[in-house]
Order: C-alpha cells, then sequence, then structure tokens
C-alpha cells in the first residue's frame, strides 16, 4: 500500500503514512499562471494498491480536479486499487433536486471519480447518509462513510464536557447527537431548522430543551457561514445553559463565521483535520490508519 498525499492534505497524509509505518509519496504540484495545475506523481505503482489523500475544503474545484488527475494518473501506472480518502468531500449537499434543472453535484463527483479510476473512497460524516447510498447505486466505486462524531464526543469527555446534552441543529442529523450521546451519555435532542431554498436564510426554531445550568454542544457535519450553528448556540444560551460548545467534523469557516459564534457566546469551538484550518485540535489520522488496515 502506498500513501499519495495530495496537495491539499499533506500533514494528515504524512501522519496516516507514520501510524501505518508506510513510506509516503507526496506529489510534485505547483500552480501555472493561469491558474491550472500542474501534478507530478511517483510513478512506480505497477500492481500497487494507491491510497491518495486529499480533501476538496477551499477552493473545492481546484481541489477536485487535482484529485481527478492524480487518481487517473495512478490508473495509468497500473495500480491495481486506488482508495481515495478525501475526508471532506465537497459537492455532497446538492444531493437531491430542490428545484427542476439543478444539478446533482454529489452524482457528477462520484461520476468523476469513478471514470478516473478509483474503486473505493474513503470519506467523513458525509452530509446525507441516504443520499449517498441512493445515488452510489449508479456507479462503480464503494463509499465509505467514517465518522469524526465519537473522536470529537471522547475529546469533550475528557475536557469537561462529560454528561453533557448532545444536539444536532435539525431533525435529519440527530443521527449526530445520538452518537455522541453514546460517549456523553447527558440526553440529546434536536433544533427545527428551516432553510429557504432560494436566499439560504435559515428559520430556527428553538423548542424547549431540558439544558438549564447544564453543558451543551451542538454537533454538526459542517460549519460553513455559522449562521446554523450561531443559532443553535444563542438557542441554548438563552434557555439557560451554562455552557456551549459547537463541534464539527468539517470546519470551512467561510468569513465572519467565528465572530458570529463568539457573538452568540460560544465557549469552545472543537474540529477536526478533515480541512486545513486554525482551529483543528483533533486528528482523524488514527481512525483512518485502523481502517485501512481493514481494507
Ligand atoms: C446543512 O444542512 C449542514 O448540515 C450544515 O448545517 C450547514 O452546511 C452549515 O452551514 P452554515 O454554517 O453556512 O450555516
Amino acid at each position: 500500500m502506498l500513501i499519495i498525499p495530495g496537495p491539499a492534505s499533506i500533514e494528515l497524509g504524512n501522519k496516516i503514512a507514520n501510524l501505518l509505518e508506510y513510506k509516503s509519496y507526496p506529489v510534485e504540484h505547483r500552480l501555472f499562471p493561469d491558474g491550472e495545475s500542474y501534478i507530478k506523481i511517483h510513478p512506480e505503482l505497477k500492481d500497487e494498491t494507491a491510497v491518495i489523500v486529499q480533501t476538496t475544503a477551499s477552493d473545492p474545484d481546484r481541489r477536485l480536479m487535482q484529485l481527478f488527475m492524480m487518481t487517473k494518473t495512478a490508473k495509468d501506472y497500473g495500480a491495481n486499487r486506488i482508495i481515495s480518502l478525501v475526508p471532506y468531500l465537497a459537492y455532497t449537499r446538492q444531493d437531491k433536486r430542490f428545484q427542476k434543472g439543478e444539478t446533482l453535484s454529489l452524482d457528477v463527483t462520484l461520476a468523476l471519480l469513478e471514470k478516473t479510476g478509483i474503486s473505493d473512497l474513503i470519506v467523513f460524516d458525509i452530509h446525507n447518509e441516504k443520499s449517498l447510498r441512493l445515488i452510489e447505486k449508479d456507479h462503480k466505486i464503494k463509499v465509505h462513510n467514517l465518522s469524526a462524531i465519537p473522536i470529537l464526543a471522547n475529546y469533550l469527555k475528557k475536557n469537561n464536557y462529560e454528561n453533557a446534552y448532545s444536539l444536532s441543529p435539525d431533525k435529519g442529523a440527530i443521527h449526530l447527537a445520538k452518537k455522541a450521546d453514546s460517549v456523553l451519555n447527558g440526553g440529546h435532542g434536536y433544533f427545527e431548522k428551516q432553510r429557504d431554498k432560494k436566499t439560504g436564510e435559515i428559520e430556527m426554531a428553538v423548542k424547549d430543551l431540558d439544558v438549564e445550568g447544564k453543558k451543551a454542544i451542538v454537533f454538526d457535519d459542517i460549519i460553513s457561514s455559522g449562521g446554523t450553528m450561531a443559532k443553535a448556540v444563542q438557542g441554548l444560551k438563552n434557555q439557560g445553559a451554562s455552557k456551549v460548545a459547537a463541534a464539527c467534523s468539517h470546519a470551512l469557516f467561510m468569513k465572519g463565521a467565528e465572530e458570529k459564534l463568539i457573538k452568540a457566546g460560544v465557549d469552545l469551538i472543537l474540529t477536526t483535520d478533515t480541512t486545513v484550518n486554525p482551529y483543528t485540535q483533533i486528528s482523524i489520522s488514527e481512525t483512518v490508519a485502523e481502517y485501512l488496515k481493514k481494507l
């Protein structure tokens, strides 16, 4: 098995290779003046299993193009199995046609990955597992959807949030709160969230939750603009929670997200290294290394 860290995930790829005691083979990469990527990979891949590690946060189009270039080149050089670890897979939120004429971007992404030769795709906390499984059926790719929630919950348990109440920002994500609760044991619930499909504006109804004087944690797959998480944090503070942490697998943190969370009164922001960002406190590398041993 050869570990190939792509330009977006050099540190994570190296960590995984170290844990598995494999050599890592970073790609040579640069940008042409017009913004196109140049990619050169380790070519001795005949009959090998290549594990290509590339997240697709911040500049998702470029990161995906680089991923396609790496996987196709690995295929060209005779790799017999290509596993792509894409801890944050972009374009997964558009997994249904909410309005006529819309693109199913998750479907397009899987189609392109299949075409470039990958057989296995490892992701973390995909936005909607049900849609993924429906779309996956049309492709010859096996998608392994791992979760960072137990890693986040265990960290919080050891850092003053034992027995905290776990919440998800909407009913569809209740599985995140349930998973966390199985580690934290403080109960779980969800908010009622509605997003305007045209404007993206969020409406969040905060029902009565049993959080007065308690610590609470909101778990989400993604924090992007921070709007969803800020509303949830604010709601919990208004209901008397003593401390509120915001935890997510993928921190995209668009401009202003941190300020929104601070203004809402967040006490702790916790995330992983599925994306490269200044808030990362914990790594998914051990979970991935253990999983790769079984593949
Ligand atoms: C959407 O349903 C996701 O699970 C997240 O809640 C959402 O992507 C967060 O976006 P934002 O931070 O922009 O509110």
